[in-house]
This record gives C-alpha cells, structure tokens and sequence, in this order.
C-alpha cells in the first residue's frame, strides 16, 4: 500500500470518527462517554467488528480494551496478528446502556441503533476494504447476514459480506469468558478453528495457495485472566 493511500485512509477514518462523535441520533449517543469509532491499521487485510463497546471501551474511547478486548489479543496472536495489523471496530459506536437503579448496565443494541449506526460501519469497510471480515458474536454476525443467523449452528463457515467480502463469525470472546471446565475447551477449540479458517483465507488470498495449517496455538488464547 503506497504511503499516499494510507495517508488518504487514515484522514477519511479521522473525519468519520469526527462525525460519529458528533453524532446523537440515539439516546445512547448522549448517555456515553465516549465514542468508540474503532482502530487498527487502516490498510488491514483483516476486519473484526464486535457487538458494541462495553464499560472500559466507553471510559477509553477505544474498541475491546477490557478483559475481552485481552483475550481477543491473544487469540489473534495465535494466529500471528498483532493487534495493530486488523482493524478493530464494532456494529454501534456508543455504548448500549441501561440504568438498573444504581448504575448504568451494557445491553445489547437496539434495531434503531444498529440501523443508525450502520452507515458507518459501511463507510468503514469502504474506507479499509479488508479481504476478509471477521464478526464476534451473534449480534455482529446478524447485523450482516440477517436475523435467523444461529451462531452455533452457522459460525466457523464462510458468507459474502459488505462489499462482496469473505464474512466468517465465531464466538464473542466474552462468552468464552463466562464458560469454565469442558465447556469452555470446547468453545474454543471450535474458535481456535474459526482462527484457522481466517488464517488460511488470507494467506490463501495472499498467494493464491494453500498455507500450512499454523502450528497448534490454542494455550495462547487462555480465558485465565492470570495469564
Ligand atoms: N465487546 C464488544 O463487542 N466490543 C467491544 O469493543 C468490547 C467488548
């Protein structure tokens, strides 16, 4: 990518970013702190858009930086992609909140929110064009590819998302953190396999070949926040 193109991108991201924070078409534009328009390089080859920004993505402004952002880390790390290499953004912008009497609670985002805050997420995949679109968790993969998508029947498989791109989904990574025992093992070894496809997508991409499959990394994304 010629430095021009990224700069170019890079100044078309900042003046979206600018206009998302100006934004209040929902309630929740003037509930939160920040806005979390997302980050990452903006000539990645690979996007992950998450559901939207929790507690510490709204104090931050910055997309999963709390203990599910730290576990995304990893399991990117497992198959050899820094976090500065993607582009990290989610389907809304502000955080989904509800007042529970003594504080202010996440909650998934509304239809009127997702469809507010689509246009920039669209404006998003336009401005990046990554080869290949990555959704954690159901909300992100129904926000693509509809209402009846089932995350544990249809994950792992490959859609044609915005712009003609390969779309896959896998497991939020804060649902891996609410599991423990067997359970848990099992979740992520269907991630870890989900990981494997999008390595190998882009790789495939890349070449025009087959990479070799990446060397067993599954301990790399442990849930133990001790890690
Ligand atoms: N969960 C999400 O879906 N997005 C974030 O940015 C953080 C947690």
């Amino acid at each position: 990518m010629s430095l021009a193109e990224r700069s170019s991108r890079e100044q078309r991201l900042a003046n979206a970013a600018a206009g998302v924070e100006r934004c209040r078409k929902c309630a929740i534009g003037s509930s939160r702190r920040n806005s979390v328009y997302g980050e990452g390089d903006s000539c990645a080859e690979l996007m992950l858009v998450g559901e939207g920004p929790g507690e510490t993505e709204d104090l931050l402004g910055r997309p999963f930086v709390g203990r599910a952002g730290e576990l995304l880390d990893r399991m990117l790390l497992a198959i050899d992609l820094p976090r500065e290499h993607v582009y990290i953004c989610n389907t809304v912008k502000c955080r989904p909140t509800f007042d529970d009497g003594q504080r202010l609670r996440n909650r998934a985002p509304d239809p009127s929110e997702l469809a507010n805050c689509r246009p920039y997420l669209d404006e998003q995949i336009e401005i990046i064009r990554p080869s290949v679109l990555l959704a954690l968790g159901a909300p992100a993969a129904k926000s693509f590819l509809g209402a009846t998508f089932s995350i544990t029947k249809q994950r792992g498989q490959w859609y044609e998302g915005p712009r003609g791109t390969p779309l896959i989904a896998t497991f939020h990574p804060a649902y891996l953190l609410r599991m423990t025992g067997g359970e848990l093992t099992a979740v992520k070894r269907l991630v870890w396999d989900d990981l494997k496809a999008v390595r190998a997508k882009l790789d495939d991409l890349k070449s025009g070949d087959a990479a070799p499959a990446p060397v067993e990394q599954i301990d790399l994304f442990s849930t133990d926040a001790a890690d």
